[in-house]
């Protein structure tokens, strides 16, 4: 894949990243971390300047992102007609096969629009009416994801089209099997996970592991695996000058720097046998199920290493009433287990509701905002210290 083939604006092009609302600081230190710079910094997605070959390595290696969009075009738009033209500027030849299929995503806050489909149908007829007549023939075109998916964003008079090169989501890494019950999505638990400042190097304990997500997030950042080793499809692939060398080579790099064994361990248990169940089948479809001690218990009752760690716990936020007085026990519960089992331990317990973390009875050192879908969480910290430090803890609302 080469730069000037896609990008008709700058060069060497860019590239938008989106992400869950909450995500976007810690998805930006991820791609400083890959030596890249990020542009501008929003609520759901990081800018950056980067070519094709920069949006196929961050399909692999980024762990908050939700999507790699490239840029295909930047321009003003007042009309569906213009649309229509400015998108038929577009050499979509040179990016979708004849034979090929593609999707389109919109979102539009346009007054001129008040059926938004209208601009997906607009941008649809532009794509294939180029094709035909360039080429004589033209791709199909629907809903799939798993191929090339063209990605329209049209506010006010401003517009950008993206190839979007991951297509499905990236927190569909492909080892949820087996979802259980309320589980976190992969880019969120592996946001808890780097938030919680797990570098791998340290004991992991995760009681309430339900499904197993924060468990297999942890595993591969400890591994220094990226999640999209273990994904074989991306919009990226469906295109006309996917270079399968570029892709195998990338992941080539990342087998080989990623580690076999855990420096420390990882212990997730639940007390729901089924949880469990699926968290070892989830975790075995990661390739880490051998490297994660799972358990079937009561939170409290979880195997904590002798050896300052880290623990986190995510448990139900509740809905119901009947629901809301069993939580606030076991929120008062995790307080004692905390104090009690976890000197020396960073505990944090990420949840919905904040008046049954008020219940855990402990100070917070630290209150990270995220989103779950459109519930406003926190991920609460608590230091744990060892002998004469005892656990800083007062009754009031926290
Ligand atoms: C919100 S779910 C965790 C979801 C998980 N983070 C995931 O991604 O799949 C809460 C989990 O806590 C477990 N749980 C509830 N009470 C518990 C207790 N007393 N001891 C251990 N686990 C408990 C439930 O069985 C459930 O799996």
């Amino acid at each position: 894949m080469t730069k000037s083939k896609h990008s008709q604006n700058k060069d060497p092009g860019r590239i938008l990243v989106i992400c869950a609302p909450g995500l976007s600081s810690l998805l930006a230190d991820e791609l400083r971390g890959l030596g890249y710079k990020p542009i501008v910094c929003r609520e759901k997605g990081v800018e950056l300047a980067g070519d094709m070959a920069d949006a196929l390595k961050l399909n692999m290696h980024l762990r908050t992102g939700l999507y790699v969009l490239f840029l295909l075009k930047e321009f003003r738009c007042d009309n569906a007609d213009e649309l229509y033209r400015h998108a038929s500027e577009i050499e979509w030849e040179r990016i979708i096969p004849q034979d090929g299929y593609v999707s389109i995503v919109s979102r539009v806050d346009n007054p001129s629009i008040n059926n938004t489909m209208y601009p997906n149908l607009k941008l649809k007829d532009a794509i294939v009416d180029r094709m035909q007549l360039k080429c004589g023939a033209r791709p199909d075109s629907g809903p799939d994801k798993h191929r090339v998916v063209v990605n329209l964003y049209w506010q006010g008079n401003k517009t950008w089209i993206y190839l979007n090169t991951s297509g499905n989501k990236l927190s569909d890494r492909g080892y949820r099997k087996l979802p259980h019950k309320a589980p976190l999505q992969e880019t969120l638990a592996a946001g808890i996970v780097l938030s919680s400042e797990y570098d791998g190097s340290q004991p992991l304990v995760l009681p309430m592991c339900g499904s197993g997500t924060l468990a297999i997030e942890a595993a591969l950042i400890a591994l220094n695996r990226p999640g999209g080793l273990l994904r074989t499809n991306y919009s990226f692939m469906h295109t006309v000058d996917y270079d399968k060398k570029v892709w195998d080579d990338l992941r080539y790099a990342a087998r080989k720097a990623s580690r076999k064994e855990l420096a420390a361990p990882i212990i997730a248990t639940d007390i729901d046998p089924q949880a469990v169940e699926a968290a070892k089948k989830n975790a075995l479809t990661a390739g880490v199920e051998h490297l994660i001690d799972f358990d079937v218990c009561d939170f409290a009752e979880t195997t904590i290493p002798d050896m300052p760690g880290i623990v986190i716990l995510n448990p139900e936020y509740g809905q119901r009433m009947g629901e809301i007085a069993a939580l606030e026990k076991t929120y008062g519960r995790i307080g004692d287990f905390f104090k009690q089992r976890c000197a020396g331990y960073t505990g944090y317990i990420f949840t919905g509701n904040m008046d049954l973390a008020k219940k855990v009875g402990l100070r917070t050192s630290r209150k990270i905002p995220f989103y779950n879908g459109s519930i406003e969480c926190r991920l609460l910290r608590y230091e744990m210290y060892t002998g004469t430090r005892k656990a800083k803890y007062n009754n009031d609302a926290e």
